[in-house]
């Protein structure tokens, strides 16, 4: 069954303006669709030479060893020779690269060339604390450039990062720290958001006391309040910038194609957080073409993708697709209704954004305020809206529309996923829209919607969703677990050789998509991917929980909200004091997303005669409805 109770409509069509075709990069999605699934050798091949290699491939794919796929094989390179290094030996040497905006008002731009030189600085001081090509550096900030020059610096040198949202907290980030073996970390003071200090410093002391293979710790001043700064670990970036280490040059280190680029850790079904990986070479060719084509990205615009570098959206769609096209971004540090719900629509017309790409939730959350808050403002530059994270309901899209887009600007609805790396099912501005489908496929991926025999489903019948072909940014393995990463993606449909995606979905008569949510034990909240066990280790992990189970339960603005039922060890009662102590509990265990809507406290779980929880049967009696079958449940 699936996560979230979503019920697509049927067709309405929202048809291009002949402007939009006439300028898309791809103004014929069938013709290239077919061309690129007809020779995807020649297809990715040719996508690949709009970029620079230190070495070109000997082979495009090498699939000998499914799935452990490789892409441009024996190719050398380094993506931030593409996202940097070569820009500033053309004219984009003065081109902004990046526009931040605090939630303070504080403000920093960048050129190509300033950004370059920051990396090339950042990039010598890790060096000078030993980082090497292969080391794995942490990274835990908010959302300040110095996150988006920290990921660069480390690609530079070849070592992977492993950046950790800045909302999760101390034992998700010493989980974090722990699996990666990460021996050095970078994070900031603090973080502005709505007003208030997030006190990432405190978090990272904490989490370092629990997972002691840090040795060093570069401190980003942000917010300027006073914090623990350990003599021999800590050091002040802006102190170490100084020193005559810190250098503007920095030889970028030329890698493999196939060398590991970062980790992110993702939720799945059980609770131990997954390190996807990704490398080099495959993704810096598929999120450059994913993001030219479906936003339609051109010089002039002026590109804000409002999510945070921390998830997979910010890697790909922040800082190494616009880079690697040489675009300007916009970064916005925090609350977008912080001072007043037009923070947003303020910030696109004072920078004059062109391209918008946010989330359903953030939408919804906007789409409270009401109108008059974005009609203050002159939202006229806008040509293209994105969407990400889950699926968007008709109304939030109507509301995106007509309210934003002035019912001009296409939706870019893109479903993709931590592990595929880049967009792969979305519309490109030519093609026409249904609200609340992400369309079709990108040029390259082969989707389907299939039954648990592998056999397609019909027009309008929910099935697994799965990708029958290898991509460039695909994930290569989750960290130092091969056999996870086997069973979890690729173990379903052994024999086809289908990736499984963990999303139920239905094709319509048109082949267009409609995403309908996870069939695993994810939960998105707010857009956040949460894993059930990971909330219910939280849980238990307190003196007085014996056993847990959460679930996710519809919610206007947040997709999907958090219950939690509880069995008590003996000795305690449930009260609303022990309530608040348990989601403060999970706050800082896991993090303030993961913190549930609702407590329950009940004497008994129901359960299968294996002992597995039956969360279809709590989400059932949670929303009212009719409990189904119910033959293999215990008691
Ligand atoms: C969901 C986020 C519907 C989906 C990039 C997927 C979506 C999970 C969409 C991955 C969309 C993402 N429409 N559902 N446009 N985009 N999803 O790894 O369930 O944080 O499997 O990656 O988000 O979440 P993740």
């Amino acid at each position: 069954m699936s996560e979230d109770v979503f019920t697509p409509p049927i067709g309405e069509w929202y048809h291009p303006t002949e402007d939009v075709i006439e300028q898309a990069h791809i103004p014929d999605y069938e013709e290239v669709y077919r061309e690129a699934v007809a020779d995807p050798i020649s297809f990715w091949a040719k996508r690949a030479d709009t970029l620079e290699w230190h070495k070109l491939w000997d082979k495009v794919l090498d699939d000998s060893n499914p799935p452990f796929y490789k892409w441009f094989v024996g190719a050398q390179t380094n993506i931030v020779h593409n996202a940097l290094d070569r820009h500033i030996k053309t004219w984009r040497k003065n081109k902004l690269a990046l526009i931040w905006e605090g939630e303070n008002g504080d403000k920093v731009t960048m050129s190509y060339w300033r950004l370059w030189q920051e990396v090339n600085k950042f990039a010598n001081i890790l060096r000078s604390m030993g980082v090497k090509k292969g080391d794995r550096v942490t990274i835990y900030m908010g959302r300040i450039p110095e996150i988006v020059v920290a990921m660069l610096a480390c690609a530079k040198l070849g070592a992977p990062h492993n950046v950790v949202y800045g909302g999760f907290s101390e034992q998700a980030l010493a989980d974090r720290i722990e699996d990666a073996k990460s021996r050095v970390l970078v994070t900031c003071d603090g973080a502005w958001l709505r007003g208030k200090i997030v006190p990432l410093k405190d978090v990272v002391d904490e989490a370092v006391r629990r997972s002691p293979v840090v040795e060093h710790i570069i401190v980003v001043k942000r917010t300027g309040q006073p914090v623990n700064m350990e003599e021999g670990r800590d050091y002040w970036y802006h102190e170490l910038a100084a020193l005559p280490i810190a250098a503007p040059r920095c030889e970028t280190e030329v890698v493999d194609a196939e060398h590991p680029l970062f980790l992110l850790y993702t939720s799945g079904s059980t609770g131990k957080p997954k390190g996807i990986l990704h490398t080099h070479g495959g993704y810096q060719v598929y999120v450059s073409t994913t993001l030219e084509w479906a936003f339609d990205l051109k010089d002039d615009d002026r590109y804000w993708c409002a999510a945070d570098p921390g998830w997979i959206t910010g890697h790909s769609y922040i800082v190494y697709g616009p880079l690697i096209l040489g675009a300007t971004s916009i970064l916005y540090e925090g609350a977008p209704n912080y001072p007043y719900p037009d923070r947003w629509w303020r910030i696109v017309e004072n920078y004059g954004v062109t391209i918008l790409y946010t989330a359903p939730t953030a939408i919804r959350g906007l789409m409270r305020f009401g109108e008059a808050w974005p009609q203050r403002h002159d939202l006229s530059s806008l040509r293209l809206l994105g969407s990400v994270g889950e699926p968007i309901n008709p109304e939030a899209w109507r509301w995106f529309y007509n309210n934003i887009g002035s019912e001009q600007c296409p939706i870019i609805d893109t479903w993709w996923q931590t592990e595929t790396g880049g967009f792969m099912i979305c519309p490109l501005p030519s093609v026409s829209l249904k609200p609340g489908s992400a369309t079709r496929p990108f040029p390259g991926i082969v989707a389907d919607v299939v039954r648990e025999d592998g056999t397609s489903c019909e027009p309008g019948e929910d099935g697994l969703l799965v990708i029958k072909t290898p991509w460039p940014s695909m994930l290569r393995t989750i960290w130092g677990d091969d056999k996870r990463y086997v069973e979890q993606y690729w173990s379903k449909f052994k024999e086809q050789g289908w990736y499984l995606t963990g999303d139920t979905a239905r094709k319509d008569e048109d082949g267009y998509f409609w995403i309908i949510g996870r069939n695993d034990d994810v939960i998105k909240v707010s857009g956040y991917r949460l894993g059930t066990a990971e909330v219910e280790s939280g849980l238990v992990s307190h003196k007085a929980v014996a056993e847990a189970a959460v679930i996710g339960v519809p919610d206007e603005v947040k997709g999907s909200v958090i219950y939690a039922y509880c069995i008590l060890r003996n000795g305690y009662s449930g009260s609303a004091e022990l309530m608040q102590e348990l989601k403060n509990h999970v706050r800082h265990e896991v993090g303030a997303i993961a913190v549930p809507e609702k407590i329950e406290f009940v004497a008994t779980l129901p359960k299968t005669r294996s002992g597995k929880i039956m969360r279809r049967v709590l989400r059932a009696q949670a929303l009212g409805q009719p409990l189904g079958d119910l033959s293999t449940l215990e008691e």
